[in-house]
């Protein structure tokens, strides 16, 4: 069980860019602007449908003046940019008669919406008309437009000898017009201007839900018969420009877009972050190996041979932090290892703070009292400066929903005295990535005066006196994995979607990911219920209480008297997005439980609610089984302290940084 990546489960932050505020009928949806595209178009939505217009070469320029509103100077333009900021829907009318009639305006426009794919009536903001030859309006044509309640009325000054009678609202405006064969009748976007308007050949944008395409195609307008690429994509279902996903349609498909934002993205608003996108993660926030992605395209990791897990859940976050210079930090849920192990296996630092530190508000929830948010950085002292930032008091979560006391988080240099060595998970696989870690203890026991001590985690805990009324015979890691049950996830993601979606499709059980098509079948109302995962609750706060009186406790010297040190990777082997490389000696699958050890590394925090951070040490050298060639993988160990001590924590790690134990990170192929 792995977990989540916030961007993703967090609600969606859209920005529409404001159109010049043209009044419209109630009944019409008015343009919202969603993307310029590097110069050659224009992506908008009227309502639920999204168009394209080819800004690049329009079909037709139509001179004239008083085309520009004052209002719509206002908006303002990006120097230099490829802005189109003052557009409007538009149709256009070339009459075949010489006197043109209501009648034959209304029924014009009867035949476009019964016949054609793109015109709706929102097109009918504004309206462009013009004739074959030279022609006049008659009253009842002048009656018909003024029931229209168009924006803007343009009228073809070389076919018609003048205005219409006085038409209200509508203010029509004299265009010099083009020969009828340049402008076909349709819908267009009208791109406006102080010497006229340009109109653009405009194409409603259809989602390729099969992914059969590589790429849509539109006629360039060039002159030269030629077609150009489409460059847009559906932010929201992930369409085109990278290979499109439908991972989780049909729970886009019964899940309305958020209302509102998660209060812990809000905060980052507040602070000032400035939010770009949202990332690919596994399924429901869970666990899956690359190559069970089904729905989805699994990301890339920028390290070694660019063909290496981003491990899962939160993949496509650390994986991006690795890759892109411009990008500074991302934000993720970790519920079972999922912003831990994408730290680990991208060569960034990665935290899971204690349970408790951050509201999922508004999030997609894996398990209420197991979900966690942590951010992803390549530099040691950004990373404190904005996990400090951003884990405030008042976002902490309550009893209610952690099941264990108010988290209190001092920030102080209370730093442990001992470091304990997990002989369950060390030392590290390849001996190399151990002489790193070696190398690293050293220098932390001088900086911080501190010993290094094994302990074997499974034998300690199973031999334990923690739970008097346990039977037995019953292992210790058993009893308390009874905690819970799955009927958090199942009451907010399970049931809704396997009943939106049956509702939808006539009783049909949603397309999921291999990972969760029998759990998700199987869980059902019966079985699950808030009693059991209650009861589950209390077990987990007396695991914790135990926890940190035997094993990370507070003294008065000291927030979390020993650190825990395991690793979360793979022991600096190599592990691929292709399953099959992954086998034999020199190359390692992700999530493998050690041999002996009763739980993996990734899963002490989650049961016992304490701090778990993953920072890089290092890296080594591989031989690729893509490349064929040497490549560096990142090496990495999970520092492990007492619920509530992250600032402590945090303050150690920036010591560690000025001490030069810690670096930032590059982006790309090597970490160092
Ligand atoms: C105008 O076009 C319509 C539809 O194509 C056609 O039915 C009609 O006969 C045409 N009128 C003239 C005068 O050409
Ligand atoms: C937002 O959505 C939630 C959940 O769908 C709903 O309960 C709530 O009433 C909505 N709030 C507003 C302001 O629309
Ligand atoms: C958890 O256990 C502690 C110690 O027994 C107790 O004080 C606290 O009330 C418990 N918390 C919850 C939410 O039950
Ligand atoms: C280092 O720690 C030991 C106890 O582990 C203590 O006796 C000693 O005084 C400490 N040294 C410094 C310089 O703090
Ligand atoms: C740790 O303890 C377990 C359980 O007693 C045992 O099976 C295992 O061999 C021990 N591991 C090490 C490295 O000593
Ligand atoms: C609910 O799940 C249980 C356990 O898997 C199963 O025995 C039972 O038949 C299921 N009930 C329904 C109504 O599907």
């Amino acid at each position: 069980m792995v977990k989540t990546l916030l961007s993703s489960t967090f609600l969606k932050v859209l920005v529409l860019f404001p159109l010049a505020a043209l009044a419209a009928p109630a009944s019409r949806n008015v343009a919202q602007k969603v993307q310029d595209t590097a110069g050659t178009g224009l992506v908008y939505t009227l309502g639920d449908t999204s168009y394209f217009a080819n800004g690049a070469y329009p079909k037709a320029t139509l001179k004239g003046r008083g085309v520009v509103q004052p209002h719509s100077k206002s908006v303002p333009h990006r120097p230099g940019a490829p802005v189109i900021d003052d557009f409007t829907p538009i149709t256009v009318i070339v009459a075949n008669e010489t006197t043109v009639t209501g009648k034959y305006l209304e029924s014009t426009i009867a035949s476009y919406v019964a016949g054609d794919d793109v015109f709706n009536m929102d097109f009918m903001a504004s309206l462009y008309l013009s004739a074959e030859k030279k022609a006049t309006f008659d009253a009842s044509a002048v009656k018909y437009l003024q029931g229209l309640g168009l924006d803007s009325l343009y009228i073809d000054s070389k076919v018609f000898g003048g205005k219409p009678a006085k038409i209200e609202k509508s203010k029509p405006v004299m265009v010099e017009g083009v020969p009828a064969k340049d402008l076909p009748s349709g819908p267009y976007t009208a791109v406006l201007s102080d010497s006229g308007l340009s109109l653009l050949s405009t194409y409603r944008l259809y989602r390729d839900e099969y992914r059969t395409f590589i790429t849509g195609a539109y006629p360039s307008n060039k002159g030269d018969d030629s077609f150009a690429a489409l460059e847009v994509m559906d932010s929201r279902w992930w369409n085109p420009m990278i290979p499109v996903p439908s991972r989780s349609q049909a729970w886009i498909a019964v899940t309305p877009i958020a209302n509102a934002t998660a209060p812990a993205i809000q905060r980052l608003v507040d602070l000032g972050a400035a939010l770009i996108g949202k990332y690919k993660l596994a399924q429901f926030a869970s666990g899956a190996n690359p190559w069970d992605w089904v729905d989805e395209h699994y990301p890339f990791n920028p390290r070694g041979d660019g063909y290496l897990t981003c491990s899962a859940s939160s993949s496509g976050g650390g994986c991006s932090v690795a890759a892109y210079e411009w990008l500074d930090n991302a934000i993720g849920s970790d519920t079972g290892s999922s912003m831990r192990r994408p730290a680990a296996v991208s060569g960034t630092y990665g935290n899971r703070p204690s349970q408790g530190m951050i509201t999922l508000d508004k999030a997609v929830p894996l398990s209420w009292a197991q979900d966690t948010a942590g951010v992803f950085s390549r530099d040691p002292f950004q990373w404190v400066k904005f996990s400090k930032a951003w884990y405030t008091p008042e976002l902490h979560q309550g009893p209610d929903i952690t099941g264990l006391s108010p988290l209190v988080v001092p920030d102080n240099n209370k730093f442990p005295k001992r470091i304990q060595y997990l002989t369950d998970y060390l030392p590290l696989a390849n001996p190399e990535a151990e002489k790193i870690l070696q190398g690293t203890l050293s220098q932390m026991k001088a900086l911080f005066n501190m010993t290094v001590e094994t302990m074997n985690l499974t034998s300690t805990v199973r031999e334990a006196s923690i739970f008097p009324e346990k039977p037995e015979g019953v292992d210790n890691f058993k009893y308390m994995s009874s905690a819970g049950n799955n009927y958090d996830q199942y009451s907010s993601v399970i049931k809704p979607l396997k009943e939106g979606w049956a509702a939808l499709t006539g009783g049909r059980f949603p397309p999921v990911d291999p990972a969760h098509r029998s759990s998700f079948s199987r869980q059902n109302d019966t079985q699950l219920n808030i009693d059991v995962y209650k009861q589950g609750l209390v077990l987990k706060n007396r695991t914790v209480n135990w926890f940190e009186s035997e094993m990370l406790y507070e003294t008065e010297e000291s927030c979390s008297e020993s650190m825990f040190i395991c690793d979360i990777g793979t022991g600096g082997l190599p592990s691929y997005r292709e399953k099959d490389l992954n086998e034999g000696d020199d190359a390692a699958f992700l999530a493998v439980t050690p041999p002996y050890a009763a739980i993996t590394c990734a899963n002490i925090c989650p049961r016992f609610a304490c701090a778990d951070f993953t920072v890089p040490l290092g890296q080594v050298s591989y031989k690729s089984r893509v490349s064929l060639s040497e490549e560096k993988y990142p090496v990495s160990i999970n520092l492990i302290v007492r619920r509530g001590c992250d600032f402590m924590l945090y303050n150690m790690v920036e010591k560690m940084a000025e001490a030069g134990i810690l670096k930032t990170v590059k982006t790309g192929r090597e970490a160092y």
